[in-house]
């Protein structure tokens, strides 16, 4: 059953680019002061920026269907977050920094700690094991000169997603003890990285994950979200708190499938489709949001909480089997694009919400689909996932053109939710959320 409100499976706002009517304005003539106070995304435009541009344009380049042409070159005109995850990646904001105008925001995703050691068998970030630097140089060489960057470009916005792939191992604690020093790092360097990115031109999120990751009864597992409220206030508040002034809230579904608001929300091979509410209550991340906002009230914590939302690849639902199913999904498509009208809308519903955003590059691989490739993962192979896929962070025409068909009004794959399940052998006749 789907909600008349069900943004996620719409293809929302197609012709309608969020700055539509305005020209396009020169970079700020003076220094920009942002105020985290406010939801800066009814006022500012995510930049399309000039490094992943090139690569949908030379993608549209090559379309031959016109209905997919001109999806493809509304994907060139639609803001992503772009994406810094080492010292290289640092230069490239010079380069995209070069045509953001007045109005416009710049995206980054901050990706850069080190969490090699963990957990040899966790799924969500292949090739990261061992290629990432040490914590002690996180500052110093990784945060630092991107902040100054920022100091420099003051006449430009920013919005930073911070560490979206690090959360899972910190909780993991003390379940794996491998994860330890995941948890010390992100209890020492994200709070730098908070207070040194506190810079009157940004506005700032920390990454929350997903439902699929910390919606979770908490006598099942670790990943409940009371655990989370908890790491997410010990590292805001550890870099000040309430004195820091950029601060917003947190990014939920970066890189992931799930719906804002698909009620009630898919169930997987390993749930009960009965009462999948059981396992996990959060279903979709308009609820994972609500959930952590009851845990931060729990504790006390007065963490702000605004969310943004990946949106990216949210535009069918039901593609999976389980919700660990992450890598370069086959049936995947484009979600809403962030249109102004669209930010409004569900910020008027929900006053936790700021926007849907394009955190994920759209077409880039999540990682190789070749077994026994570069930084190759199981499910990067597994029935669900495209293949074939390059290396991660490389483009695939092929994917890219999925992605773009899958948005044209395919609701759901009907795979998962209510097909299987109930194999855990719980059944209830009712569902768990009431109704
Ligand atoms: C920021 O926005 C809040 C809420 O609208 C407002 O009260 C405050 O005055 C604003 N701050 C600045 C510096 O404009
Ligand atoms: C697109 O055009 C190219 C070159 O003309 C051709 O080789 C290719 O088969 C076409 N693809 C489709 C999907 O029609
Ligand atoms: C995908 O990754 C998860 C978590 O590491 C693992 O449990 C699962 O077995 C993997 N799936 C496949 C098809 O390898
Ligand atoms: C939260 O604050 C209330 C009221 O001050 C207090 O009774 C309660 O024990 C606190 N809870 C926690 C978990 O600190």
């Amino acid at each position: 059953m789907i909600t008349a409100f069900c943004l996620t499976v719409l293809w929302a706002g197609v012709g309608a680019f969020p700055s539509k009517g305005e020209q396009p304005l020169a970079a700020c003539a003076e220094p920009v002061a942002l105020n985290a106070s406010t939801n800066i995304w009814l006022s500012y435009t995510l930049h399309p920026h000039s490094i992943y541009r090139p690569y949908y344009a030379a993608a549209a380049g090559i379309v031959n269907d016109t209905v997919l042409k001109d999806k493809a070159i509304k994907v060139a005109e639609t803001g992503t977050f772009l994406w810094i995850e080492s010292n290289d990646d640092i230069l490239k904001i010079d380069q995209a920094i070069q045509d953001v105008p007045c109005g416009n925001v710049l995206g980054l995703v901050i990706n850069g700690l080190s969490h090699a050691g963990c957990d040899e068998t966790i799924g969500e970030t292949p090739g990261a094991k061992g290629t990432k630097r040490q914590s002690e140089s996180y500052l110093e060489s990784f945060i630092a000169p991107i902040a100054r960057r920022i100091q420099q470009y003051q006449n430009t916005a920013f919005a930073l997603i911070i560490e979206p792939d690090i959360l899972p191992f910190v909780v993991r604690n003390p379940y794996y003890k491998e994860c330890t020093t995941s948890q010390l790092e992100y209890r020492s360097s994200i709070p730098q990285a908070l207070k040194a990115l506190d810079l009157p031109n940004t506005i700032t999120y920390l990454d929350a994950k997903h439902a699929g990751w910390f919606g979770w009864n908490p006598n099942r597992t670790p990943y409940d979200t009371k655990n989370i409220a908890r790491e997410l206030t010990v590292a805001w508040e550890r870099a000040g708190g309430a004195a820091l002034k950029q601060f917003r809230g947190v990014s939920v579904n970066v890189k992931s499938y799930n719906s804002w608001d698909m009620s009630p929300g898919e169930a997987f091979r390993d749930e009960s489709a009965v009462c999948a509410d059981l396992f996990n209550k959060a279903r979709n991340e308009q609820r994972y949001v609500a959930l952590l906002g009851q845990s931060f009230k729990a504790i006390n914590s007065t963490f702000p909480l605004h969310a943004i939302f990946d949106s990216s690849r949210s535009g069918v639902q039901s593609i999976r089997q389980y919700w660990h199913d992450w890598c370069n999904n086959k049936w995947a498509g484009l979600g809403p694009r962030p249109t102004l009208e669209l930010q409004r809308r569900v910020h008027a519903r929900d006053p936790n919400f700021d926007a849907f955003v394009w955190a994920t590059p759209v077409g880039f691989s999540d990682g190789t689909s070749e077994v026994g490739g570069l930084g190759w993962h199981a499910n990067c192979s597994s029935e669900v996932a495209y293949i074939p896929m390059p290396e991660k962070g490389a483009f695939s025409q092929n994917y890219f053109e999925t992605l773009l068909r899958s948005s044209r009004g395919v609701k759901s794959r009907g795979f998962g939710n209510g097909v299987v399940g109930g194999e855990q052998g719980v059944k209830l006749e009712r569902r768990c959320d009431g109704k």
